[in-house]
C-alpha cells in the first residue's frame, strides 16, 4: 500500500495535535500549569484542626510575634467565619513588618482575601495555605471569603487591622 506524501503530513499533524492537547490537560491539571491554591504550608488533618488538637498555632489562632521584623497570624477559616478575623475578633498586625498568614480550614473549601491587597487563596481542608507579605499603610483592610462555602458565605468576612 502506499500513502501519498501529502497525506502523510496530514496524518502526523493531527498526530502532534492530539499528543499535544493530551500534554497541555495534562500539564494544567497534574502539572504545575494551573496552580490555584497555595499549598506551601503542607499537609494538616481537618478533624484535629477542629478539635484543637493539632500542636500547631492553629490551636490557638492568632497573630505570634517571632521578633520585631517577623510575625505568624495563624487562621483557621469554617462555617461561617474567620478566628482571627470575623465579629469583633480582628487580626491586628503591625505596620512595615513581614507578615506570614498561614491559613487552614476546619471543614469545607474557603476562600482568604485581604482587599486592596493581592493576598488571595483558597483555602482547602487538609492544606495550609501561607502568605507573606507586608503592609506599608496603616489602616483597616477587609477579609472575605470569596468560595462559596455553604449558606452563610455571603455574611464571611472579617477585618485586618494595621496599626503604624
Ligand atoms: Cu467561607 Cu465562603
Amino acid at each position: 500500500m502506499q500513502v501519498h506524501s501529502f497525506e502523510k503530513v496530514w496524518l502526523g499533524a493531527a498526530l502532534l495535535l492530539i499528543v499535544g492537547f493530551i500534554a497541555t490537560v495534562t500539564y494544567g491539571t497534574a502539572g504545575a500549569g494551573v496552580k490555584m491554591v497555595d499549598d506551601s504550608g503542607g499537609e494538616i488533618d481537618p478533624e484535629a484542626v477542629k478539635s484543637g488538637d493539632t500542636g500547631t498555632g492553629f490551636d490557638d489562632p492568632g497573630v505570634v510575634r517571632q521578633n520585631d521584623s517577623h510575625y505568624v497570624v495563624y487562621v483557621v477559616a469554617q462555617q461561617f467565619q474567620f478566628v482571627p478575623g470575623s465579629g469583633d475578633n480582628p487580626i491586628r498586625i503591625p505596620a512595615d513588618t513581614r507578615v506570614t498568614f498561614r491559613v487552614t480550614s476546619a471543614d469545607v473549601m474557603h476562600g482568604f482575601s485581604i482587599t486592596e491587597t493581592n493576598i488571595n487563596t483558597m483555602v482547602i481542608p487538609g492544606q495550609v495555605a501561607d502568605i507573606t507579605a507586608k503592609f506599608d499603610e496603616p489602616g483597616t483592610y477587609g477579609l472575605v471569603c470569596h468560595e462559596y462555602c455553604g449558606a452563610g458565605h455571603h455574611a464571611m468576612g472579617g477585618s485586618v487591622e494595621v496599626v503604624p
